[in-house]
């Protein structure tokens, strides 16, 4: 039964340098090529998607489910107008409250200038709006730049393991 919470859609986001796009099948072609590396698989498991396979999943996506509470997001760096990654959030309700599992993704030549630091920030911000007061991640414990992310998005890592991932966590107050 659709009780109203998990009606949430996803929105243009504006940070400093980059513009969070709701998620488009007209943005696969550029995202697959900026996310061809398979080294942005080694943590969270499977392979690049050639444009073709990219443009089908970018269809599912859109198309969604009745009931789908994922919302994807495409960054776009403004300055060069070029897409770089993307984020993502699932929605769900819990008790009266929502709760979201977010993660991000930032191509191999677009890394290490602060972007998905950037984009989650940007994100978790829209979540708060929403609103949304828990915000989670699942993150490698090998995996040290997204423990950066998290770390400056303002997440903290709990006890809980998930599938060898170990679940990051924050409360919002307002
Ligand atoms: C994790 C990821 C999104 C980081 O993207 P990014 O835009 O480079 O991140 P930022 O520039 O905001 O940097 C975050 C931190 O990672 C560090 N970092 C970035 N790229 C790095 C690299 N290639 N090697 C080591 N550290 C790196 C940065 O120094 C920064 O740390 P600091 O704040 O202590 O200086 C990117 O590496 C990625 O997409 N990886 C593959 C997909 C993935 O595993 N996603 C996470 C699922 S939870």
């Amino acid at each position: 039964m659709n009780t109203g919470m998990n009606t949430i859609r996803a929105q243009t986001i504006h940070t400093d340098r980059l513009v969070l796009l709701p998620l488009l099948v007209e943005h696969a072609e550029e995202m697959a090529a900026a996310l061809s590396d398979p080294v942005l698989h080694t943590f969270i498991g499977g392979a690049p998607a050639d444009p073709q396979a990219m443009r089908a999943r970018y269809e599912r996506l859109v198309a969604g489910s009745p009931d789908a509470t994922v919302s994807y997001w495409v960054i776009r760096l403004r300055d060069q107008a070029c897409l770089t990654g993307t984020v993502q959030a699932t929605i769900t309700p819990r008790d009266n409250e929502r709760i979201a599992e977010i993660a991000w993704v930032v191509g191999t030549s677009w890394q290490g200038r602060g972007i998905a630091t950037e984009a989650t920030r940007g994100l978790i911000a829209w979540l708060r709006q929403q609103p949304v007061r828990t915000v989670i991640a699942h993150i490698h414990p090998d995996h040290h730049a997204s423990h950066a992310v998290a770390t400056a998005a303002g997440l903290t890592p709990t006890s809980t393991r998930h599938d060898g991932e170990i679940r990051w966590h924050m409360t919002t107050t307002t």
